[in-house]
């Protein structure tokens, strides 16, 4: 009810901003808080997670093909034009996947992950081409996720996370003791020319590697002020480009971690009444997540400009992985992947995307199905699937990581899932259907 006459104030606003200027290009939708609010995913809240039929996965088949045979295959995402639609290059579907040789072992691909590109005709039958880009000039060490987007020129601006550089020199020397609490993470990004033909999607004329944002120490840790505490790795990462289909203005949105302006308060534990029967469990305070946003100043995405995160989650859960947005006529959802094992003492939760619904980018942003939980693997295979992504259309897709057999031996995967389709309705969901391995339907842009 509330929310109902909230969307028609909101639509009066509109309606008066555009016919107070009908030369511009998009509509601007009332702000429901400041533009420095950073909405709370509380432990009270999280306390609600749990597995339902509208949002357990469901089963991974055991007899998977590989999309790549010679390569791990994880974190994916499909190339996208400006206003999020899905791109079409001459008839084929591109995605970019984190990929490393199979030849290493399963938990060694994160280290020597780059980033491998793949094209379709029919969005369902990939072709692995490789990593596009030389890996002497990329940045850091590995390259980590990352989302892509063609832009009106059809140059692809291919955004990653730089992770440790481990030389000031911009050398490659690699050390991998302990290089968990020396992942230093920064955003970078990178160009290509793009064209196509019976050969396939090929990706020339590399541009320069850049970063385009580091961590202020002040709403995003530093990797200075991470060492030391041991809490499984600092973030500033896995970068998501948006533009809001409702200001035209353009952002990354990361994954990042509270840095000195954002210590775990009251609110982050929950309401009065709830933190005086529920006691902080110790060290809960170093599990400190958040989303973070940077404003995009120029048009080439370049130069960019931190800003307060949009969503925090500290003393609930340390990572919020891979954020991206999705806006579905009024509302605007914020979905993240996270794990079992960064929630923070005293919490739990599956593996699984969590999302957060609002009334506009900076929002007072509610957990979907008051717990946030939107899919999550099944009870008795907690870690088949991983690093879901949902899809401007509300297709979701995910890898393969590491499901059981019935004997209940762990399988690794390494490829991709079944792509699901879950309904958005308000601040409820509901998984409604499973497609194929991989499959990407064409979707049309936000709005
Ligand atoms: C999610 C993730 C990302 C990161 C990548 C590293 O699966 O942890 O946050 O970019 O994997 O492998």
């Amino acid at each position: 009810m509330i929310k109902n006459n909230r969307t028609k104030l909101k639509k009066l606003v509109l309606s008066a901003v555009v016919a107070a200027n009908c030369l511009a290009a998009f509509p601007v939708m009332a702000a429901n808080v400041g533009d420095d609010y950073t909405a709370i995913w509380s432990r009270q809240q999280a306390e609600n997670v749990a597995l339902t039929k509208e949002n357990t996965a469901p089963q991974v088949n055991l007899d998977f093909e590989l999309v790549a045979p010679d390569q791990w295959v994880w974190d994916t995402w499909p190339l996208q034009n400006r206003d999020g639609s899905l791109a079409n290059v001459k008839g084929y579907r591109v995605a970019f996947a984190l990929v490393a040789p199979r030849s290493l072992g399963w938990g060694e691909r994160h280290t020597q992950a780059r980033i491998g590109m793949f094209y379709s005709k029919n969005g369902k039958d990939w072709t692995y081409a490789g990593v596009p880009y030389t890996y002497e000039k990329a940045l850091g060490h590995m390259q980590w996720a990352g989302t892509s987007m063609l832009d009106e020129n059809g140059k692809v601006h291919l955004f990653y996370t730089a992770t440790t550089d481990m030389n000031a020199n911009g050398g490659k020397e690699w050390n991998e003791e302990g290089w968990q609490q020396r992942a230093e993470q920064r955003i970078a990004k990178t160009t290509f020319d793009i064209s196509a033909d019976k050969n396939g999607v090929h990706l020339t004329n590399e541009g320069e590697h850049q970063i385009i944002a580091e961590p202020d120490g002040n709403y995003y840790e530093t990797i200075d002020q991470f060492q030391g505490k041991g809490n499984i790795i600092t973030a500033f990462r896995d970068p998501f480009f948006f533009q809001d289909p409702n200001t035209g203005k353009e952002y990354i949105i990361f994954e990042g971690q509270a840095g000195n302006a954002n210590p775990l308060k009251p609110e982050n534990i929950g309401d009065e009444e709830y933190r005086s029967t529920h006691p902080v469990p110790d060290r809960a305070e170093l599990y400190n997540g958040n989303i973070g946003i940077a404003e995009v100043l120029d048009h080439d995405i370049t130069k960019l400009k931190l800003l307060p995160p949009l969503l925090e989650s500290v003393g609930t859960n340390h990572q919020l992985e891979r954020p991206h947005v999705v806006v579905n006529g009024d509302d605007y959802y914020l979905f993240t992947i996270s794990h079992t094992f960064t929630y923070a003492p005293g919490l739990t939760g599956p593996d699984g995307v969590y999302g957060f619904v609002g009334e506009g980018l900076r929002s007072d942003y509610k957990p979907m199905n008051g717990s946030g939980l939107v899919i999550g693997n099944p009870e008795k295979d907690p870690y088949q699937a991983y690093s879901w992504m949902v899809l401007p259309n509300q297709q979701v897709i995910s890898f393969i990581n590491e499901p059981k057999d019935e004997n209940g031996q762990t399988k690794f995967g390494g490829t991709f899932s079944t792509t699901l389709k879950v309904n958005l309705d308000g601040d409820k969901s509901q998984i409604v259907k499973e497609g194929k391995a991989g499959e990407i339907k064409p979707f049309g842009p936000n709005r």
